[in-house]
């Protein structure tokens, strides 16, 4: 069985390329993941398909209203189990990261909630929401962008979603740094060269340099997480100094039984 989303929008037609295409498309088709859309707007109660109403207290906008929502998240999790991980998108949850997407790809079941208008009722969020996740510091007008990008993040990361010419493992974030950068054919373009260390043939050499490219982008363009990065090697390095030694059978190292 594949990893579940169950994804809450107003918008289901906002989803119909990006579920076929790519590799989101050809792990549904594979069976790796399943994608699941519900219309908010049919849990409406009223004959209008009323979701939404104006906020307690007075202010522009419309809020979306418990009622329809309960509803539908009562009814998604009636139809197949487990639960689920409830995700609220909202710009007001904990930034959307590598680590956070290798976590939700652990878990066999979400349910991606999509806000609109000036967002939820309070009472969605603390009664029902398991995480609530922001793309970035800004807002866009509904969560159907932030549902694909978290969906798209997750599922490439399931077991045999990338094809064999697909790797996840020097990517950008999955050691904490930037990727190097990457060239292809030709070996120069417009006067621009290909880097000669990479046609050089030493694959040691180009290890290395790719190393220091990574660790050079990640300082220049992201400090925070270069800072991270040192504190993890410095730490690693005391938990290293602080194992006990093994009898390495030198002299002195032996230890002597009372
Ligand atoms: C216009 S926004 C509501 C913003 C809300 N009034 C506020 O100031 O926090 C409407 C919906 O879009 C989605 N949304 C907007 N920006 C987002 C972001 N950066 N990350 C995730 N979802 C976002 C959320 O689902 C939100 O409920």
């Amino acid at each position: 069985m594949g990893l579940r989303f169950d994804i809450l929008t107003l918008f289901p037609e906002m989803f119909d390329g990006f579920l076929g295409a790519s590799i989101v498309g050809r792990a549904v088709r594979n069976g790796l993941a399943e994608v699941h859309l519900t219309n908010l707007r049919d849990f409406a109660a009223d004959r209008y398909g009323s979701v939404d109403d104006a906020p307690f207290g007075g202010g522009p906008g419309m809020v979306l209203m418990c009622q329809p929502i309960f509803d539908a998240v009562e009814h998604v999790r009636a139809q197949a189990s487990p639960p689920g991980k409830l995700v609220l998108l909202s710009p007001q949850g904990q930034p959307m990261t590598q680590a956070l997407a290798e976590q939700l790809a652990g878990e066999p079941r979400l349910i991606l909630l999509a806000g609109h208008y000036e967002g939820f009722d309070e009472r969605i969020r603390t009664a029902l929401a398991d995480v609530e996740i922001s793309l970035g510091d800004f807002v866009m007008s509904g969560g159907e962008v932030a549902a694909m990008a978290i969906t798209d993040a997750v599922v490439r990361l399931l077991p045999g979603a990338l094809g064999k010419e697909e790797s996840l493992d020097e990517e950008s974030f999955r050691m904490g740094l930037l990727e190097y950068p990457q060239y292809t054919r030709p070996r120069e373009f417009r006067g621009l060269p290909v880097p000669e260390v990479l046609l050089s043939g030493d694959h040691a050499k180009i290890a290395r340099w790719r190393a220091e490219q990574s660790r050079l982008r990640t300082m220049q363009r992201r400090p925070d997480l270069w800072e991270a990065y040192l504190k993890r090697q410095d730490e690693a390095a005391q938990t290293d100094r602080d194992r006990p030694r093994e009898n390495n059978g030198e002299p002195g190292t032996v230890e002597q039984g009372g």
